[in-house]
């Protein structure tokens, strides 16, 4: 049975997919590698994980030594960390030749944000991306948010001897499976954005679009690519067509800030409920300012061909469903 090496199990996406695994594929050898020495009983008693590795991204030589071990390696790790792309692929280069080979990759699609406008409005005129489209997948590049691994991994697979899937989700909500209560990037972005500046922010009018999805929506999908890596033999079609945009609700940032605002005043984090409209700049540094400065719009026609479907409640419905903690 192919052996998967799973990178990022203590995240919001990888605590739902070790489980996912177990449930759909038990036949299937899973080992992780993780930095978190405390959840090995989890791991192999609920979880079921068969192999566990203790390490960071930055160990190189572990990294290269796992990937080439493993058929199938998923990285829901980091979509930012250009080395640990690097390693992995390295890993996989030096499988034996002929081997089957399979990469499953979990980018974002905030490299799919039209900033020709960053005034926070929404403009009619957005580039609307098409993951059936491979005209647009070409236009990947490290320049992108999650481009640097993005590029590493869509190199990789031009040869042809690696099938590389990449996944695009949108921004990530709901809570993480198991002992880790992993927030996952936007929630932490958001969590920590409030932090820094005691309330929530939003980039002049607000009604610039933020896709998002919940994490129920993404685990199924990310089941139906491998399942898709298992059957075909060969990769199919070319490095850009195994590149998949998956997302929900289109939302304004207005109403996403009011939303969060309302929760993490709810859990003490800031001491208004009310979210604020700043400038770019009063917005501060990081990614979430970035993102909230224009339109993220792109259609999910690929990955619906391949089964993706989501009937998960939206952004701001699962946030105003949270229950008050203070
Ligand atoms: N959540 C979103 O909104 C969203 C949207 C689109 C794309 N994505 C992408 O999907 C992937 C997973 O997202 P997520 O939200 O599940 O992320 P997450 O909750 O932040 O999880 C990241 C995982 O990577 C591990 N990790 C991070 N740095 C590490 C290091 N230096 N060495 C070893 N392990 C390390 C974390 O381990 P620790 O527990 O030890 O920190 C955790 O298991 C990321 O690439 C993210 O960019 C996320």
């Amino acid at each position: 049975m192919p052996s998967i090496l799973l990178i990022g199990v203590t995240g919001l996406i990888g605590s739902h997919l070790v489980l996912a695994l177990k449930e759909k594929h038990p036949e299937l050898p899973v080992t992780v590698l993780v930095r978190n020495k405390t959840i090995d009983t989890y791991l192999s008693e609920t979880a079921a994980v068969k192999r566990i590795v203790h390490g960071s991204f930055d160990e190189k030589d572990k990294i290269v030594a796992l990937a080439k071990e493993h058929d199938i390696v998923i990285n829901v790790g980091s979509s930012w960390d250009v080395p640990l792309s690097e390693s992995i692929v390295e890993g996989l280069k030096q499988q034996p030749e002929g081997k089957k080979r399979t990469l499953i990759h979990m980018s974002g699609t905030g490299n799919f944000v039209d900033k020709r406008w960053v005034d926070g409005a929404t403009h009619a005129e957005a580039k609307v991306w098409d993951d059936n489209n491979p005209e647009d997948m070409k236009l990947i590049n490290p320049t992108m948010l999650n481009g640097g691994p993005d590029t590493v991994v869509l190199n990789h697979g031009k040869d042809g001897k690696t099938g590389t899937y990449i996944i695009y989700p949108s921004g990530v909500y709901g809570e993480a499976a198991g002992p880790i209560p992993a927030h996952g990037v936007i929630q932490f972005v958001y969590r920590e954005k409030a932090k820094e500046l005691g309330f929530v922010p939003y980039i002049g009018e607000g009604t610039a679009v933020f896709n998002s999805l919940h994490i129920k929506a993404v685990i199924p999908f990310v089941l139906q690519v491998l399942d898709l890596a298992l059957k075909d033999a060969t990769p199919q079609g070319s490095v850009y067509e195994r590149c998949f945009l998956i997302g929900g609700t289109e939302t304004k940032y207005k109403d996403i800030a009011e939303a969060f605002a309302e929760v993490l005043y709810n859990e003490g984090v800031i001491a208004s409920p009310v979210a604020k409209s700043v400038d770019r700049k009063g917005a501060g540094e990081g990614e979430l300012p970035m993102l909230m400065s224009s339109d993220m719009r792109f259609v999910s026609n690929r990955a619906k061909k391949l089964g993706y479907k989501n009937e998960e409640v939206s952004l701001v419905e699962y946030l105003r469903s949270k229950k008050s903690t203070k």
